[in-house]
């Protein structure tokens, strides 16, 4: 099953790849709380800027999270570690240039998620409406746009057309799933 083989090669480097932009979202869900980024203001259309689902904290404890992640990966990476006879790839050739893409990984993933709760507010829609395709790849494409500007290399070497396309495919399914734990755990007022 030759194919076959191809496709788990492809999906476990598409995760390892973009776990630093995974962690993020789910850990300021946790932890976030407190004052919200925007401080209450709204604007001219009388919505307001971001929501009460921007916070600092959660931007805080979800950019050093995924950060800790990729400094947890980029240790693994250069002890041999290896999924089911997968090789994982590196986050860069030095540890400074490692510590780039992972930062930009981070930031970019709830910077994306910022971005398009703006755009929301604008669309009249409330603090945890739905916007579904948007709400599961925000992050992502906030992701790639940091890690790109950051280090164009590295991303063009390591982000080819296949794994592109198997980000978008598994990523709205891991969101779903963990966004139906977050339910049930108690963390999501919404299973989306
Ligand atoms: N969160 C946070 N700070 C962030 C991002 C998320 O505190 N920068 C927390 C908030 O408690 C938020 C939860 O994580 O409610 C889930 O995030 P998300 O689904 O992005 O926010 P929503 O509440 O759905 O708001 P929006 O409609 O703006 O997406
Ligand atoms: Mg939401």
């Amino acid at each position: 099953m030759y194919w076959a083989d191809n496709m788990i090669e492809l999906i476990i480097i598409a995760i390892w790849i973009m776990i630093p932009a995974y962690v993020p979202n789910p850990l300021a869900a946790v932890f976030g709380g407190g004052k919200p980024i925007d401080g209450g203001r709204t604007m001219s259309d009388g919505r307001r800027i971001l929501g009460d689902g921007k916070t600092y904290r959660g931007l805080l404890v979800g950019i050093i999270c995924g950060l800790l992640v990729g400094l947890l990966q980029m240790r693994l990476v250069s002890n041999g570690f290896a999924v089911s006879g997968v090789t994982l790839p590196a986050f860069g050739m030095s540890t400074t240039g490692s510590f780039t893409v992972i930062l930009a990984m981070s930031c970019g993933s709830l910077f994306g998620d910022m971005f398009m709760s703006f755009f929301k507010r604008r669309l009249g829609l409330k603090r945890g409406a739905p916007l579904p395709v948007i709400d599961q790849l925000d992050f992502v494409l906030g992701a790639w746009i940091f890690t790109y500007l950051a280090s164009p290399g590295w991303f063009t070497d390591n982000f080819s057309a296949w794994i592109i396309v198997t980000v978008l495919v598994i990523t709205p399914i891991m969101h779903l799933v963990t966004n139906i734990i977050g339910y049930f755990i108690g963390v999501k007022k919404e299973p989306w």
